[in-house]
């Protein structure tokens, strides 16, 4: 049964891999999943065909009233309320591997003769620490994400304040490695420090950084029920915690290089208003004064119907109006004009990974016609109109020309080289970096101000009208 059981944790991962490598494209993320959702199935079988299983009633409750909860609410979450989902599983995942490691260790304590090897204790301790640090931190993530916490002000206290409890936790953690019996208390106030440091660690990032810091806490949610997996010996767990560690960490750096950012700059360095990228409205005022060019939707109309190719250029702006469904149509209109359309996806455009591509993917948007920044780039050039949809700091040319300047190194689409660029936002209000955008003063922009939605029906409701 042993072997059979582990041959099932072995077809599983390789489903679990095979489903990770169907994630990499739009195409086949759907085949992807559907591969991961098997694999689980499998390994979930296999963990209940364990001989240490005395009943099923209580496995079954559980399967019973977890599973309905995760169908109700994944099946009521809207697309923009994803990150804070994802967040809470996160939370959970961390805060089952703490209460697995806390049963394991009440039990082997109950076990005569009970003697322990160096790797179990630090699986356990892991577990522990890294299952509390996992709950507390994921659900402020979700706290911020909902706008319901803010960002902590005082950075350097908290900086203080997770020093000291990390030497705490190293010097008890070093304790427990060498005196491992009756240590509850030991346990239990680590425990509870780590609980702590959860809340410390993500207090002071900045609200928008909230991505990276589930990305983060997603991959300690795999380090944790790794650890689980080796206090259980169930190689299943094992090989999934490591496959949702090792996968986390590496989406973590993608996003920081994405921005330009270190890790321990997005981690310790508070907001990057903070960091020196705010400006304030009288600074921002002179820069822009006089300077800009306005257009209206008829204007920006007329442009586009002599154009034979655009651009969209998508941004977190275009979520927030929810105006992807308008995108769609108006890029509908010119092609039946045939105008050539394809839309350009900066990696960290909006506030979670593939945040554009799964909005214009809902407003069946064709996947061949999203192209990456780096394809997209040398394109610009021969692009009649870009027209930037409530994107900011993802064009702004301050990141390759201005090295004082907070995003200065981060890769941004080269929108500046199309014969027009049409930005459509509200105001002259700064992105998330806070910084003003050189973009909007070019000789070759047009500003039109307005809701991203609204600004596109107006555009469709002239160019029909043309
Ligand atoms: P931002 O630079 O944040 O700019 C968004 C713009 O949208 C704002 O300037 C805002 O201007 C405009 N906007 C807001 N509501 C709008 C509406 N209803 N209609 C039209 N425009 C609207 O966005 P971006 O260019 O997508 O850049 C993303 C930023 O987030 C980058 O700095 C990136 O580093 C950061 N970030 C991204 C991620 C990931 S993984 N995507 C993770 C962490 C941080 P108005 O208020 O004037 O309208």
């Amino acid at each position: 049964m042993n072997s059979f059981i582990n041959l099932c944790y072995l077809v599983s991962a390789v489903l679990f891999i095979l489903g990770l490598k169907g994630m990499t494209s739009p195409k086949t993320a759907v085949r992807g999943n559907k591969l991961g959702a098997i694999g689980m199935t499998v390994a979930i079988v296999a963990a209940l065909l364990d001989h240490n299983v005395l009943s099923y009633w209580w496995i079954l409750i559980g399967l019973v009233i977890g599973g309905g909860i995760g169908y109700v609410w994944s099946k009521r979450v809207p697309m923009t309320s994803m990150p804070e989902m994802v967040a809470a599983l996160n939370g959970f995942g961390g805060g089952a591997s703490l209460l697995v490691a806390v049963a394991s260790y009440i039990e082997s304590q109950h076990t005569p003769l009970f003697a322990s090897t160096p790797d179990w204790s630090i699986a356990m301790i892991a577990s522990v620490l890294v299952g509390a640090v996992t709950l507390t931190g994921s659900f402020i993530a979700v706290g911020k994400l909902m706008g319901k916490v803010s960002d902590a002000k005082n950075v350097r206290l908290y900086k203080a304040l997770v020093k000291l409890c990390a030497i705490v936790v190293l010097a008890g953690t070093v304790y427990f490695v060498m005196h491992p019996a009756n240590a509850y208390l030991l346990i239990g106030v680590l425990g509870l420090i780590c609980l702590l440091l959860g809340v410390l660690l993500v207090m002071p990032i900045g609200g928008a950084d909230m991505p990276v810091v589930i990305s983060l806490l997603n991959s300690y949610s795999g380090i944790a029920g790794a650890a689980t997996g080796f206090i259980l010996h169930n190689n299943g767990l094992i090989i999934t915690g490591s496959l949702v560690g090792a996968s986390g960490i590496i989406l973590t750096g993608i996003m920081c290089k994405a921005m330009n950012r270190s890790l321990t700059n997005v981690l310790f360095g508070g907001s990057l208003a903070e960091q020196g990228g705010g400006v304030s409205k009288s600074e921002s005022d002179a820069f822009y004064d006089g300077k800009v060019k306005q257009a209206d939707a008829d204007d920006l109309a007329m442009i586009l119907d002599t154009a034979s190719s655009v651009i969209f250029v998508p941004g977190y702006g275009l979520a927030v109006a929810q105006a992807h469904h308008a995108t769609r149509e108006l890029a509908t209109l010119l092609e039946k004009r045939g105008i050539k359309v394809k839309y350009a996806i900066h990696p960290v455009a909006g506030r979670m990974p593939g945040h554009m591509n799964v909005l214009l993917a809902e407003a069946e948007v064709p996947y061949e016609q999203l192209i990456e920044m780096d394809v997209i780039n040398p394109e610009f050039q021969q692009a009649d109109v870009a027209i930037v949809l409530g994107a900011n700091d993802v064009t702004n040319p301050a990141a390759s020309d201005d090295p004082a300047s907070p995003i200065y190194g981060m890769p941004i689409l080269e929108v500046h080289n199309a014969k027009t660029v049409a930005v459509i936002k509200r105001s002259l209000s700064p992105g998330f970096a806070g910084i003003p955008n050189k973009l909007f003063i070019n000789d070759n922009t047009l500003m039109v101000f307005g809701d991203a939605k609204e600004v596109q029906q107006r555009v469709i409701a002239a160019m029909n009208d043309l």
